[in-house]
């Protein structure tokens, strides 16, 4: 598969077979990803995968902080209120979803079993946190973005299956100190990563994307 079809065919994946990855596989994809432009090339990403069963110790702590109504603490504030155009393409991917499943997205017991989706790291059998020194700029999280989509493309590109999960760092100061991460280290992103099931519903449904004219100028 070229760059291009790379691109445009990686999905956010969220139903998973349960073999797990082999340890070459995994160090590869993230090997691809250290590719990845930074400010000047300061590669300010720290990376932790997690398999196993200090995965699975991991979700069911979050889902029981979940679950004891403990307050979310993300590194990086979830936002609150969106601009009216990235407002309207959300609630537009909540109306596509809720049409195709049948099931309100809004509604409070769904949002609760999509948070214990997310904390279960939607099964797959490895989880993949990125961090980076807190100290460092928004420059630096423009940095680890790219190290974010590079390696989801390398592991599309191997046949593997990613999801990045804002929610799975819901928790990230309790995260933080079960993975003995030092708490100078902000939780960026988790990402769920394994092989695609393909019997997985979840894994039917496509998003879409706005016109290109909805978005580039052209000046000549
Ligand atoms: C920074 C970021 C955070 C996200 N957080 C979540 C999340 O917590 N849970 C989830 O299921 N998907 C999450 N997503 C996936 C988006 O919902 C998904 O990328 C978007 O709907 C476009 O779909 P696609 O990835 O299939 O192209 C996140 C994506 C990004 C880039």
């Amino acid at each position: 598969m070229d760059a291009i079809e790379c691109i445009r065919t990686r999905r956010s994946i969220r139903g998973f077979r349960t073999d797990p990855v082999s340890k070459d596989a995994l160090s590869e994809v993230v090997e691809t990803a250290m590719w990845s432009p930074s400010y000047k090339n300061s590669q300010p990403w720290e990376v932790m995968v997690l398999s196993g069963s200090k995965k699975k110790e991991l979700s069911k702590y979050m889902v029981e902080l979940f679950e004891k109504g403990t307050p979310p603490c993300p590194d990086i504030p979830e936002p609150v209120t969106w601009p009216k155009t990235e407002g309207a393409r959300i609630a537009d991917l909540f109306r596509k979803r809720t049409e195709v499943s049948g099931i309100d997205l809004n509604a409070p017991e769904i949002l609760k079993k999509a948070k214990v989706a997310n904390f279960n790291f939607y099964r797959a059998p490895h989880a993949i946190y990125l961090f980076q020194d807190s100290s460092l700029t928004p420059w630096s999280l423009f940095d680890i973005g790219l190290f974010a989509q590079s390696l989801m493309l390398a592991a599309h590109a191997k046949g593997l299956g990613t999801v990045p999960q804002a929610f799975a760092t819901d928790y990230a100061h309790n995260i933080k100190d079960f993975l003995n991460i030092p708490a100078s280290k902000k939780l960026v992103l988790g990402i769920s990563i394994g092989y695609p099931d393909p019997a997985s519903p979840v894994n039917a449904f496509r998003t879409d994307r706005v016109e290109t004219d909805e978005i580039v100028t052209w000046i000549e």
